[in-house]
């Protein structure tokens, strides 16, 4: 969702956050603004990408800008940031949402302060500009008065700028040329890391850092090569992330090799795990490990629909999944828990976000950044937590070999070719997928993948189910999508027979794929959901949508 960058430094600072915010432009935008300084702030703005944005020939030291995913307000100039206020004197970016906007502008407007916009940033600007008082206090009031959250960089007519953090995320890095401003981290290469604290404001005066809210400023080493933001021989970041699956699982085995997972689940025997999207369809498959193979008390809950049951005992675990660790309902999950004294594992791609510093325990997934709207080798790299963790668990001399692991794995998606289902589904207006058990939940993501990426309508159902109504969907213009990596006696025989009176066709993923029936079962959801991984993206491609960018999606939903 919404992206902000900025720099102020020796270099041009108008190329530079351009530079930044095409970093940021995986997470999703459809507008996008720079402020600049020379006598004043100037500003550009544009509808779509960063390549409509007019080009600045002049120096400038200092500039900011943001990528906005639209929440409040349709897509227009207007509503794009930066946001100025009445007086002209502040000029905003905001990632977050106030909650209290509504009320802050009547009251404004009764004192005859026009809006030019419907965002709840021309609310804050405006409200900064309207506050009596010095600068700097003015700025602190924000937090007396704002409901909700916000990162913003505030830019002040004489060139000071301000970084004010509550609850979104925000991050400041010296480096030799200069000061870099980051909603992201992954998006910052090489220096002296703060990632800014709740309630703080910096304020950034002549190039000297100052904390005027006095919490202390620890500065880390920060290294990234940005290495995931090149695609190499690959045409999107989706198919690239595909492939990586194998190293990133390799990763993380190495990492949970070295932690004590032991010592972690040792004081729990009930464990709820939580997520949305593709992080909850690892969940349930998490849950089921959990509940058939270690005989714990295991449930699963969507992050925006859950209730937390107020007396959590203290072998209660709750295992967040978020790959990106900002999802918004899951945040709110989260404070939950911990107002309620309950226990928080978090396991997530992100160890820097906001709730990897809520949680108790962090169990990371080591796949490297992931750019793609969809979840591919970072849902893969939780299976493959959840099927380790497991086996661990079992028996605590549990070991994987990971070579030969990766190989198989490997060997397996080299020969997985999609071309001639592509064209027999690529027209579909609608799919159904049908498997029974783990595979369900397989085909659970497989529907949303497809959904997400390539505009199709798919109900993914338990195989036995089709009998009970949806069978009256089947008619000859019916693709069927099955899933049996089970050695059960093939009950889904009878209803390929069911479809296929009906003049439906069949196809049996893991028979044209050959999923082996001898991988170790918990492993197995990784080899049934890459088949349907790599058919959503060329099935994407051979329509022509974007699969990095599908409509109206965002990379993390940081809004509720
Ligand atoms: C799926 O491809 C999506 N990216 C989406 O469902 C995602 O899994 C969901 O929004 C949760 O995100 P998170 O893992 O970052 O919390």
């Amino acid at each position: 969702m919404c992206g902000i960058y900025g720099y102020i430094g020796k270099l041009n600072a108008y190329e530079k956050v351009l530079e930044g915010l095409k970093l940021l432009q995986y997470r999703g935008y459809d507008s996008c603004g720079i402020a600049y300084y020379g006598n004043g702030f100037q500003i550009n703005k544009a509808i779509g990408t960063l390549d409509n944005l007019e080009k600045v020939d002049k120096e400038t030291k200092i500039a900011f800008g943001h990528t906005r995913w639209a929440t409040n307000g349709a897509v227009n100039i207007n509503n794009t940031h930066p946001h100025v206020s009445f007086d002209k004197a502040f000029t905003i970016v905001h990632n977050g949402i106030i909650k209290n906007a509504d009320s802050i502008k009547d009251s404004l407007i009764k004192q005859d302060i026009a809006f030019y916009s419907d965002t709840d940033t021309e609310v804050i600007a405006n409200l900064l500009a309207y506050l009596p008082g010095k600068i700097d206090n003015r700025v602190k009031q924000l937090f007396n008065i704002l409901e909700g959250s916000y990162s913003l960089i505030i830019g002040y007519k004489n060139g000071d700028i301000y970084l004010v953090k509550k609850f979104s995320p925000l991050n400041l890095l010296q480096a030799e040329d200069g000061i870099y401003i980051s909603s992201d981290i992954s998006s910052l290469k090489q220096g002296e890391l703060y990632t800014m604290q709740d309630n703080d404001i910096i304020k950034i005066s002549k190039n000297s850092i100052s904390n005027i809210t006095n919490h202390q400023m620890n500065f880390v080493k920060h290294e990234n090569s940005i290495k995931a933001y090149t695609l190499g021989k690959f045409k999107h970041y989706m198919q690239k992330e595909i492939y990586e699956t194998p190293i990133s699982i390799e990763n993380t085995y190495y990492y949970l090799k070295n932690q004590k997972i032991r010592k972690i689940f040792k004081h729990y025997n009930k464990f709820t795990f939580i997520g949305c999207g593709t992080a909850y369809h690892s969940c349930l498959v998490g849950e089921r490990l959990f509940r058939e193979k270690l005989k714990y008390e295991a449930n699963s809950e969507l992050a925006s629909n859950y209730e937390l049951n107020k007396s959590i005992s203290r072998h209660h675990l709750h295992i967040i999944v978020s790959q990106s660790g900002e999802t918004a309902d899951c945040i709110k999950v989260a404070e939950k828990i911990r107002a309620c004294h309950g226990k928080l594992l978090l396991i997530t791609n992100e160890p820097t976000s906001t709730i990897a510093r809520m949680a108790d325990y962090l169990i990371l997934t080591k796949a490297n950044k992931e750019l793609a709207v969809a979840s591919t080798k970072t849902y893969c790299c939780q299976l493959f937590v959840f099927a380790y963790i497991c086996h661990v668990l079992k028996d605590k001399n549990y070991d994987i070999n990971i070579c030969q692991f990766t190989k198989i794995l490997n060997d397996y998606m080299t020969n997985i070719k999609v071309t001639s289902l592509v064209e027999k589904l690529q027209s579909s207006d609608k799919m159904i997928l049908i498997g029974r058990d783990i595979d369900y939940i397989s085909l659970l993501e497989a529907s949303l993948k497809i959904r997400e990426i390539d505009y199709i309508y798919t109900i993914p159902m338990y195989s036995g189910e089709l009998k009970h109504g949806t069978l009256s969907l089947i008619d000859e213009n019916s693709n069927i999508l099955a899933l049996n990596t089970s050695d059960d006696i093939d009950k889904l025989e009878v209803v390929k027979n069911e479809i296929e009176s009906r003049g439906g066709s069949v196809i049996f993923i893991d028979k044209l794929y050959r999923i082996d029936k001898s991988i170790d079962e918990y492993y197995k959801p990784i080899f049934s959901i890459i088949p349907f991984q790599i058919l959503s993206y060329e099935i994407a491609i051979s329509k022509g949508y974007n699969p990095d960018m599908p409509k109206n999606l965002a990379k993390s939903v940081t809004v509720e």
